[in-house]
């Protein structure tokens, strides 16, 4: 039995992954106080950290194998992560285009805010540079799925919620998160009294955040331990453990695999179960034989909202805004 208590617990919590030899922080604000304080954890990992004075981008990225993004301005109470795209959209194009430049090869893995269309921007931006491989291009969903799974608990009845495989597809806001709960392993039922309302819990989860949190932002805590949790399955996968799936959101003309999800849907980008591997993301995998007649609405919704938000970020770096 382990109690942890953390007291003063409204600011960043840092996790230094076992598997990281350095890790590197940039922001453009506040790094140096960060990396003062993650540089004190016991772990193997060296921290540096940069600002974007004296080329910081570049010093952070040159030689970077996994590149995680969360930067940009979290949602307010009553915002929809679409609202976000105004500010964030342009920080994800900057950020990309320094990956482009200093770390083609890197793992990279958007965080930022509306994921359903910051990963069309990245993957554009990496195309206008001729180094797009989409199989090294992540949206991360797994929020959504440790939603899904930490809901479900009581139905799953499983002591550690994350030990049920709870797959989530689509995109990552709203109705475009699709839960498959007649795709859940070990098996176990939803009563059909309680669908409704725990599709829509695990849809609209990132706003129970939002208002608790009454202005402050969103889920940062749950963020970074799905992060985490999802940037550990690459580094793994890469360093050649076999047999790792993730959902997450990829351009699938792009990935072994996604062609088929891509006709079924009509959508380029998804998110769907992924084998990862040494290259990345090998094999994008198809759960939607057999599902529901509850599941192909949702999906239909899905597919609906997805479309608007990548067509707005592919607009973005096409044609983009006047400043
Ligand atoms: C969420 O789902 C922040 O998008 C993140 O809460």
């Amino acid at each position: 039995m382990v109690k942890a208590v953390v007291l003063g617990a409204s600011g960043g919590i840092g996790q230094a992954c076992p598997l990281v030899d350095e890790l590197a922080l940039y922001d453009v604000v506040n790094t140096p106080g960060v990396t003062a304080d993650l540089s004190h954890i016991s772990s193997v990992a060296k921290i540096t950290g940069y600002l974007p004075k004296d080329d910081g981008l570049k010093h952070a990225l040159t030689g970077a194998d996994v590149v995680v993004i969360p930067a940009g301005i979290p949602r307010k109470p009553g915002m929809t992560r679409d609202d976000l795209f105004k500010i964030n959209a342009g920080i994800v194009r900057d950020l990309v285009k320094g990956i482009a430049e200093f770390s083609p090869k890197a793992f990279t893995l958007v965080i930022s805010n509306p994921v359903n269309s910051t990963v069309p921007i990245a993957a554009e931006v990496l195309k206008a540079a001729g180094v797009f491989d989409p199989k090294r291009l992540f949206g991360v969903t797994t929020l959504d799925v440790v939603r899904a799974e930490t809901f479900t608990q009581e139905f799953s009845g499983l002591q550690d919620p994350s030990k049920a495989t709870v797959p989530v597809i689509g995109g990552h806001s709203g109705e475009t998160i699709v839960p498959l709960f007649s795709k859940v392993a070990p098996g176990f039922k939803i009563p059909a009294d309680r669908y409704d309302a725990l599709i829509n819990r695990v849809q609209f989860g990132g706003d129970e955040v939002v208002k608790a949190k009454d202005g402050a932002g969103s889920a940062t805590l749950s963020m970074a331990f799905a992060g985490f949790r999802f940037t550990e399955a690459i580094i793994k996968a890469a360093k050649g453990e076999k047999g790792i799936v993730e959902p997450t959101f990829v351009y699938l003309p792009g990935v072994e695999g996604g062609a088929e999800i891509a006709k079924a849907t009509g959508v380029d980008f998804f998110s769907t179960p992924v084998e990862l591997g040494p290259n990345g993301a090998e094999k994008a995998i198809n759960i939607l034989d057999g599902i529901t007649e509850q599941e192909k609405k949702l999906l239909a919704a899905c597919v609906t909202g997805l479309k608007g938000n990548i067509e707005k970020g592919v607009e973005f770096v096409k044609n983009p805004p006047p400043k």
